[in-house]
């Protein structure tokens, strides 16, 4: 998995291959399997230390589903002529096995498309705990959409759709779910384009979840340099968060961005910068943040991520460590 291509990696820290889980231990053609990335492989622009896929991928299905399914061995010599690996959302899965074929065509085309945003979504929550931030953001081809907020942990039928909206994005991020209190000490907020068709529904094409924090350490700027020498040498003076080397010292920090993800048709049109700047200057009312006086901070970028860090944070923007 990569971080920072001119970042100074350590060893791949993928969990062994062998799942202590029994329950990740079903066949290779079941859904939480079959979406897993064939064994040893790494995957592009990922941070080491996101957990496995099938880890991830095991929370598609409810846990009752699972139990039914009789636990089998898992097998290490996978056929590796049936599993296919999508160019478009990296996502491996068994050719032939419907199921696998239905559940990828679906994730394929949130990744590359984005999720509906209907307009029952938006009556629930407007007024209540939708807020709009933003009208009519000028994307770089013109087209315009605009970006909302609310609550990570809203409930009901915007909430369902947070909670699908994420699992896509944990899947193609390789991260585990937020647990319960980062989602209570965030915001998500949306960026929404109007659909093509007529039908004046709207697609969730960006998303970024702000979370409350209390410290962040300042990124090592000799961090592109020889990795043979440099401060990064002792523990006391840099620490290590996948792959990048921050000083240790833990600095008061007030925002953080657990997860960030604009659908792969819709990049490059300023729309993660501008999903940004909104939870910058809204996450705390009343409070803007200037992510150029280093008062937010990345969990884990990847190497995307990173460039949007840079480009935005001018170099300033800090790490954290989840559920830290
Ligand atoms: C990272 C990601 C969210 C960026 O979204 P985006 O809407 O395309 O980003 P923006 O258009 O706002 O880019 C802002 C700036 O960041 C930099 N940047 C973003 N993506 C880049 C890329 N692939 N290569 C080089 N620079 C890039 C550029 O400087 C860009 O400004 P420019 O287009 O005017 O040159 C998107 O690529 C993505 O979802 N990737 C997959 C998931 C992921 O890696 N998430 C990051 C988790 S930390
Ligand atoms: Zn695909």
């Amino acid at each position: 998995m990569r971080t920072y291509g001119s970042r100074i990696r350590k060893a791949q820290t993928a969990p062994p291959t062998q799942s202590p889980d029994p329950a990740s231990s079903s066949t290779p053609t079941t859904m939480p399997n079959a979406l897993k990335r064939p064994l040893g492989e790494t995957m592009p622009n990922r941070p080491t230390k996101r957990t496995r896929t099938a880890q991830n991928t095991k929370k598609l299905k409810s846990t009752t589903e699972l139990k039914q399914k009789a636990l089998t061995q898992l097998h290490f010599c996978i056929d590796q002529s049936t599993l296919h690996k999508c160019p478009l959302c990296d996502l491996c899965y068994t050719k032939g096995a419907k199921e696998d074929v239905a559940l990828h065509k679906a994730h394929c085309s949130r990744v590359q498309k984005g999720m509906e945003w209907s307009k029952e979504e938006d009556k629930e929550g407007y007024g209540t705990s939708i807020t709009e931030v933003k009208n009519r953001v000028k994307l770089n081809n013109g087209r315009h959409g605009r970006i909302i907020s609310f609550p990570a942990d809203v409930g009901g039928k915007i909430g369902t759709k947070l909670s699908s909206l994420l699992q896509t994005v944990n899947l193609c991020l390789v991260s585990p779910p937020l647990s319960k209190p980062t989602l209570q000490s965030s915001k998500a907020y949306l960026f929404l384009l109007p659909q093509d068709s007529s039908s004046k529904s709207e697609s969730i094409v960006g998303c970024v979840i702000a979370q409350r924090i209390e410290v962040a350490m300042e990124v090592l700027e000799e961090n592109a340099s020889d990795p043979s020498d440099g401060p990064w040498k002792s523990p006391d003076s840099a620490r290590e968060v996948a792959g990048i080397f921050c000083k240790p010292q833990k600095l008061p920090t007030p925002m953080g961005i657990s997860r960030m993800f604009v659908s792969s048709k819709h990049r490059r049109q300023g729309i993660a910068r501008a999903l940004l700047a909104a939870a910058a200057d809204t996450f705390i009312p009343g409070c803007p943040l200037d992510p150029l006086k280093s008062q937010i901070a990345f969990s884990q970028p990847t190497g995307d991520g990173n460039k949007v860090m840079q480009n935005w944070g001018g170099g300033r923007i800090r790490i954290y460590e989840e559920d830290c």
